[in-house]
Formats: C-alpha cells, sequence, structure tokens
C-alpha cells in the first residue's frame, strides 16, 4: 500500500538530508505561515508529520494568500535549510522544500482554535469540531497508538491460535452492574434489544460451540456516568479459552500486554507479572486497584496500641475497629495543612485523623502525642519505618473506613503525575459477593463467576471466594476476568443468593442456563479496557483523547448532537409515545403523540 497519488510523490516523514536535491510532490495542510521579506515560508502537515515550504508568491501565484488549515499540493526541490536556521524540534528541521508549483486543493475557514499541541480549547470546542481536533499532532499520534495497540494484540492472539469471533451487539440484557441502552424493536412493538455491556453470555456460548480460544476487539455500552476513565461506549479486547484456569488466562494475556508495550513504548515488560492477593490488596494499599510505583504502604497499629491508655485508640479496638496509618515522608505542612489533612479524612468518611511529625531524637509532634506511652511512640516510629522530620497519619475506625480513607490519602500524597513508569499488577482471589445498601448481595464481579468453594458459596455466601481477577495497571483497573461457572445447577444457586427467583432466572436467562446443560467446557476469560490501556500508554489523563469520537460527561456528542429527537411518525412506527412530564420538560403541550418532523 502506498501513500502515492497523483497529488503527492512521498510523504514529509520519507524526507532526509541524503535525499536533498530530489524532486518532491507533497500534499497536506498548511500549519503555520509566515511571510518573510515578500517570500512565504509555511509548514506542511500530512499524515507523517511536518515540513517547512518555501515558496515566491510572485513567482507561484497560487501561493499568495495561503492561510492555516488550507489544504494544498506543492512541487519543488528539497534542499537543505540556510546554516542558522535549522529548526531542532522538528524531525525534517534541517530541510525544506523550494517550491515552484502549488496548488490549493480546498480552502478553510477561519479556525475554532489552533490547530497545535500548545492550544487549550475548550473540551466542548474540541469535541465540536473534532475533525480539526484529530488533526493536531499529539492526537494524531493518539489515533496511530491505538491502531498499533490493536494490531499487536491481534498479531499476539493470531499467533496463539485464537479465533477472533464477532457477536452481535442487538442482544438480550447481559447484566456487568450497569443500565442497559434499549432499541426498540418496530416489528414486535413493546419489546426492546439491548445493547451489549459486554459480549460476556456470548463468549461463553462460542466455549459450548467448540471454538476453545476466542478474542474480539468488542464495541460495549453501558449506561452509566461518564469519567475520565469511563464512557458509556467503549471498546475491549475480549477474550476466553476453554479448558482453561486463571493461569492460561494471565499467560495469553501477558503476552498480548507485553507486545502493547514493546509496540507503544519500546520496552520489555518483565513477565511474568506480579500477583497480589485482593485481601492484601485492601490491607496494604487500601484499594482494590493499587498503584504500586510508590510505597507508603499502610500499617496496621493494632498491636502498637494492644492496650493503650488512648481513649480515642482503645474505643475503636475494643469495638473491632482498627487503628491504621501511613507515613507520607518529610514534608513542611504548617499546622493548618495538618489540620486540612484532618478535615479531608473526615470528609472520606472517617471519624478524624491523627497526624504526628516525628522528632529529632524520637519524641512525636502531634496534637495527641501525650497521651501515647513512650513503648507506644516507639513502636509506630518504628511500625512506619519513620524518620525524623516524617509525617504520619492515622486512622481509628471501622475497617472498610480506615482502609478506604488511607487509601484515598495514600493516593493524594504520593501518586506521580503522568504514566512514565509502568507498573502493572493482577489482584486475584475477590470475593464471590459485595453487600448492597439495602443489605443483599450483588456480584463483586458477575454472576457467571465461579465460586472457589461451591460448599462454602452456598452455606456462608457473604465471605465467598470467587475465582476472579483483576489487572491493574499505574492504580487503574485495566481489565477483569474469571473462571466461570459451566453447571447450569450451581449457575441456578448463584442467582438464588442474589435473590432472583427460579422463575426471574429461566424468564431472563432460562436460554443461557438450558445451553450450560448440553456438555459446557470449563472455561475462563478476561476482558482489558482498550481506552484505558492506550491512554496510559500515551500519558493522557483521560480516554476521551484515545477515542476518535469521544462522548461528553453528559453523553452526548457535541459534533453530530446525538443523542437528538427523532420524528414522530418513527417513535409512531415503535408503538412508543412520549410521556406528559418528558413532553412538558421538552416545552411541549401534554396531549398526543407529538416531536418534531412530519406528524
Ligand atoms: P468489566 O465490566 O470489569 O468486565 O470490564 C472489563 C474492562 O472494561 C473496561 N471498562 C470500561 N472502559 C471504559 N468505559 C467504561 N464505561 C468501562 N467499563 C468497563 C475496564 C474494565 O476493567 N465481561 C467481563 C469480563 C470478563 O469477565 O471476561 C467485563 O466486561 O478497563
Amino acid at each position: 500500500m502506498t501513500f502515492r497519488s497523483e497529488y503527492r510523490s512521498c510523504l514529509a516523514a520519507d524526507l532526509g538530508p541524503d535525499q536533498a536535491g530530489r524532486r518532491v510532490r507533497l500534499a497536506g495542510w498548511v500549519a503555520r505561515v509566515r511571510d518573510l521579506g515578500g517570500i512565504s515560508f509555511f509548514d506542511l502537515r500530512d499524515g507523517s508529520g511536518l515540513v517547512q515550504v518555501v515558496v515566491d508568491p510572485a513567482e507561484v501565484p497560487e501561493s499568495s494568500g495561503l492561510r492555516m488549515e488550507f489544504c494544498v499540493a506543492v512541487e519543488g526541490t528539497l534542499r537543505p535549510r540556510p546554516e542558522g536556521t535549522e529548526n531542532p524540534d522538528m524531525e525534517t528541521g534541517a530541510l525544506e522544500v523550494a517550491a515552484d508549483r502549488l496548488e490549493v486543493l480546498s480552502r478553510s475557514a477561519s479556525l475554532p482554535f489552533m490547530i497545535d499541541d500548545r492550544s487549550d480549547a475548550d473540551e466542548q470546542v474540541r469535541l465540536r469540531h473534532r475533525y480539526l481536533d484529530l488533526r493536531r499532532p499529539r492526537m494524531a499520534a493518539n489515533l496511530r497508538a491505538r491502531s498499533r495497540c490493536i494490531r499487536a494484540i491481534r498479531q499476539t492472539l493470531d499467533g496463539l491460535g485464537f479465533l477472533d469471533v464477532e457477536t452481535p451487539t442487538l442482544v438480550n440484557s447481559t447484566p456487568e452492574g450497569a443500565r442497559d441502552f434499549l432499541v426498540p424493536s418496530r416489528i414486535r412493538q413493546g419489546h426492546f434489544y439491548a445493547l451489549p455491556q459486554s459480549p460476556q453470555l456470548f463468549k461463553q456460548m462460542l466455549m459450548m460451540a467448540g471454538v476453545e480460544r476466542y478474542y474480539q476487539i468488542a464495541r460495549c455500552y453501558r449506561d452509566e456516568d461518564t469519567r475520565a476513565d469511563r464512557q458509556v461506549e467503549f471498546t475491549q479486547l475480549d477474550l476466553e479459552g476453554s479448558f482453561w484456569g486463571r493461569d492460561e488466562v494471565f499467560a495469553a494475556v501477558e503476552q498480548a500486554a507485553a507486545a502493547v508495550v514493546k509496540s507503544l513504548r519500546g520496552a520489555d515488560l518483565p513477565l511474568p507479572l506480579p500477583r497480589l492477593t485482593y485481601q492484601e490488596a485492601m490491607a496494604r494499599y487500601g484499594t482494590d486497584k493499587p498503584d504500586l510505583r510508590f510505597g507508603m504502604e499502610i500499617a496496621d497499629l493494632g498491636e502498637v496500641f494492644a492496650g493503650t491508655g488512648f481513649r480515642g485508640f482503645a474505643g475503636v479496638l475494643e469495638a473491632g475497629g482498627v487503628v491504621r496509618g501511613i507515613n507520607i515522608g518529610a514534608r513542611h505542612l504548617s499546622r493548618a495543612d495538618l489540620d486540612g489533612l484532618v478535615d479531608r479524612a473526615k470528609a472520606l468518611g472517617a471519624a478524624g485523623l491523627v497526624w504526628a511529625v516525628v522528632q529529632e531524637g524520637g519524641g512525636l509532634r502531634s496534637p495527641v502525642a501525650k497521651f501515647f506511652s513512650e513503648a507506644e511512640t516507639d513502636r509506630l516510629i518504628r511500625s512506619l519505618d519513620a524518620s525524623p522530620g516524617e509525617v504520619l497519619l492515622v486512622v481509628a475506625d471501622r475497617e472498610e473506613t480506615a482502609s478506604h480513607v488511607l487509601g484515598a490519602l495514600r493516593l493524594e500524597m504520593g501518586c506521580p503525575d503522568g504514566h512514565d513508569e509502568l507498573r502493572f499488577t493482577w489482584v486475584v482471589d475477590f470475593p464471590m459477593f459485595d453487600r448492597t445498601e439495602q443489605g443483599g448481595l450483588t456480584p463483586s464481579h458477575h454472576p457467571f463467576t465461579a465460586p472457589v468453594s461451591i460448599d462454602q458459596m452456598r452455606e456462608r455466601p457473604a465471605e465467598a471466594a470467587a475465582q476472579a481477577y483483576d489487572l491493574v495497571l499505574n492504580g487503574s483497573e485495566l481489565g477483569s476476568g474469571s473462571v466461570r461457572i459451566h453447571d447450569s445447577d450451581i449457575q441456578r444457586a448463584v442467582f438464588g443468593i442474589l435473590g432472583i427467583s427460579g422463575e426471574e432466572a429461566e424468564s431472563r436467562f432460562g436460554w443461557f442456563l438450558e445451553a450450560l446443560r448440553y456438555g459446557t467446557p470449563p472455561h475462563a476469560g478476561f476482558a482489558i479496557g482498550i481506552d484505558r490501556l492506550v491512554a496510559i500508554l500515551q500519558n493522557e489523563s483521560s480516554i476521551r483523547e484515545v477515542i476518535p469520537f469521544p462522548k461528553t460527561q453528559s453523553g452526548a456528542d457535541p459534533l453530530t448532537t446525538a443523542p437528538t429527537r427523532v420524528a414522530a411518525d418513527q417513535l409512531r412506527d415503535l408503538g412508543i409515545d412520549l410521556t406528559a412530564e418528558t413532553r412538558i420538560s421538552l416545552g411541549e403541550g401534554s396531549g398526543g403523540i407529538g416531536t418534531p418532523g412530519k406528524a
């Protein structure tokens, strides 16, 4: 495949100093124009990079009046730039094209923002003109990185004998914990398809179908609040293997991850990746997605303060709570800064926070230092491996609260900017269920995950461990997976524990429960969020920067204006009417079908 055409003989990136004197034809956009003494200089940007073009409007009249982002084709001679005018920041900065022909292929209206990486246009404006935003070198590089990521995944998994299989996107609900996007059926009015939250049940059915090793770069849809790492529409690398357990999944995912890191960062990812249990992650980092790029680990101080005379800690320990702390290192914090940390801990849900600064000679400066015995003070300093000048933060609370608050403070105090360093870890042995606010149980992963012990799950479901695992990169959950249930009775038992009655299970998942009855092989799998992976590897703080056409916080697309209202007759065809409340909120009367368009 060549980029050559009648418009161009080469790309900017093809030009090297050894080619000076060569005739070239280039096509692209005018990135920056300067007029010096009647001569025009501009950077021509194509899909590969930039090169400076010099043209004399007196000789090439088509070049007069050139403006930013005009689309042009030029022909001329490549030559070294005059000494002293080279630009070391540009790949082709030692060269320029002396153009003797120029054709304006298409003019540009005035721009809503500058097309360069320094411009900090409002995101709404960038998304409204995404086709211009994607011309910026950083965004173009992100698109290329995304493509390389997917290519590396495909090459690796194809090489491992995986089959790339497409699954449908007009489906029945696949519960992954979010709301479904629904699509009304015209032919069966009152019936709806759901867009897939993931291909979960289809990939399991592919295992039943004997596919054995499946993968797909799959689009998923979840009607949930958008955030820096969440979109309503996103892409997964979804994979599954038959006769597999956790280790086979890990080996395949690790090879794919290593290939992507090699392709995007040029680095070798040391394998196998480290593993932490869920319990360890929660105890040491206060989260199930620990950022391992820095220490500041949480220490349990129960033994330090066992039998303490300090009522604040003794009361909590007697009530079954915990005392835990972190060492945030040597910092110059004023009294107001330290009190600010107490307020922050309270805002995160703690009843309070004790701060202490280690003094030269071993004592502590803290509002509660006088309540600690000398032995407690020594043990505290030792447990947190603290030196003079270092600041210790201690929380006494319910285990969950202490862990959450210290985990959040640890991140706020220690998380590095950007993602120059990459620290992957598996988190294994997740619980099978989490408690809902109403006191019921909800799947910690999804309801198709196998328990470690069926007996334990039946007897003490709230304590049951799951054969579920996550892959975490720099404190972000990159992917999740599990060994699956391959027995319909166990699947029914899990539905029962989740409070889904036999009847409801039959009506929602009867087809799947039936499928499980025909010799389903043991199987396991995983899904990685491609958007998150590329964003981190490209050092971007939001997945919106690596999605060509993302949605805003409210799930809207400022470019195409989706979601939009539809014509009344479209709704009528679908047997759908708007509620009176919706009509009023849209500023319409409340009677009859009525949306814009043909009625
Ligand atoms: P899970 O729901 O954990 O598992 O999703 C897997 C990974 O997909 C990414 N992800 C998202 N990325 C962007 N925006 C979102 N709204 C979003 N939601 C999820 C995350 C996440 O880790 N079927 C199971 C996988 C399996 O068991 O094989 C599943 O979808 O990176």
